[in-house]
């Protein structure tokens, strides 16, 4: 049995970046929309940088302007999970993405993409769950509105908020409002830190906005008293090798710091964050894990364990899922 075939759990997916690009184009020519600089000649994404690749994104996700056009992009996304053997996902959504950060318009939003997980749970067997990120580089006064449509919406879908986008812009504690808003409705948090902003950026945000979860987090190891706090505290990473690798955080998977982190006690969980972005999966992951680390079906067992305890679904999803990930 090869590592890829085993039942997974991912807990940091970007939607929107989990968009194939065949489908992207699909709706572009659909609306007779012209993306301008998003592809590659051979029709995968192209960008240059971290930044640059920020701006792809939200050029590509621009032809998403309707529930229903959410409604099929989670579709999609679901069936490239189940294909992967994912049983448990949770991925980031955008109320600025997704009605401009309009309550009423964001409801019309989590309503079709609620539907359509449900309709995929159903037919795969592919649980989906919801985040609502606020967007760092959009700045701390647009945090206030994402942060308000999660409190507003919060239920059995959509459990959790946090923060993604570019980590060099502003300080974790400029967001506290949006935090504090979120975690009083009864939300879980995560938030991106330590992809680009160093052990540093990592501290601040557990001391700022105390996540349960950090997004990537795998720069703390430039740290060693921060190793052993995140260790003793059990705050869980969500750590997406391939993304790291891909987008240069770490030149080569030999030295990415997954396993050094695992080895201290530190919970680490894998996801894939923009898997087309990054051209892998969760298969690839595993199967990469499995070559660099020597990681086996044992260790894949107590990291999916790991990360379902640190789900953010409800008690009765969480028994569920923790059946499909026996096989049964
Ligand atoms: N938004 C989408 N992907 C992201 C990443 N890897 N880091 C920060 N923000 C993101
Ligand atoms: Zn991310």
């Amino acid at each position: 049995m090869s590592v890829s075939d085993l039942p997974k759990i991912e807990l940091h997916l970007h939607l929107e970046g989990a968009a194939p690009p065949d489908f992207i184009r699909r709706i572009a020519d659909e609306k007779k929309r012209r993306l301008h600089g998003v592809f590659a000649e051979d029709g995968s994404y192209s960008y240059r940088d971290f930044n640059h690749f920020l701006r792809v994104y939200e050029e590509a996700t621009s032809v998403l302007t309707t529930p229903q056009d959410y409604a099929r992009l989670v579709t999609a996304v679901c069936e490239e999970l189940a294909e992967h053997g994912v049983v448990y996902a949770e991925t980031f959504l955008s109320p600025d993405f997704c009605g401009g950060g309009d309550v009423a318009a964001w409801r019309e939003y989590l309503a079709a993409m609620t539907e359509a997980a449900d309709g995929a749970e159903a037919k795969l067997g592919v649980t989906l769950r919801g985040i609502v990120t606020a967007i760092r580089h959009f700045g701390p006064e647009r945090s206030k509105a994402p942060a308000i449509c999660a409190a507003e919406t919060q239920g059995r879908f959509l459990r959790g908020f946090g923060l993604a986008g570019d980590e060099l812009q502003f300080a974790p504690k400029d967001f506290l409002w949006a935090f504090d808003c979120a975690r009083e409705a009864g939300l879980h948090i995560t938030a991106h830190a330590g992809e680009w902003g160093g052990a540093r950026s990592v501290r601040d945000t557990l001391e700022a906005l105390n996540p349960e979860r950090i997004g990537h987090g795998v720069q703390a190891i430039e740290d060693p008293e921060l190793v052993d706090i995140l260790a003793e505290r059990g705050t869980v990473l969500e750590v997406c090798p391939g993304s790291n690798v891909f987008l240069g955080v770490f030149r080569t998977w030999p030295k990415h710091p997954v396993e050094r982190l695992r080895e201290k006690g530190v919970k680490v969980t894998i996801s894939t964050d923009d898997p087309p972005f990054f051209h892998t999966n969760m298969s690839r992951e595993y199967v990469l894990l499995n070559e660099h680390f020597g990681w086996d079906e044992e260790i894949f067992k107590e990291v999916n364990r790991t990360a379902l305890d640190a789900a953010f679904c409800d008690e009765e999803t969480r028994a569920a899922v923790a059946k499909r990930l026996e096989g049964e």
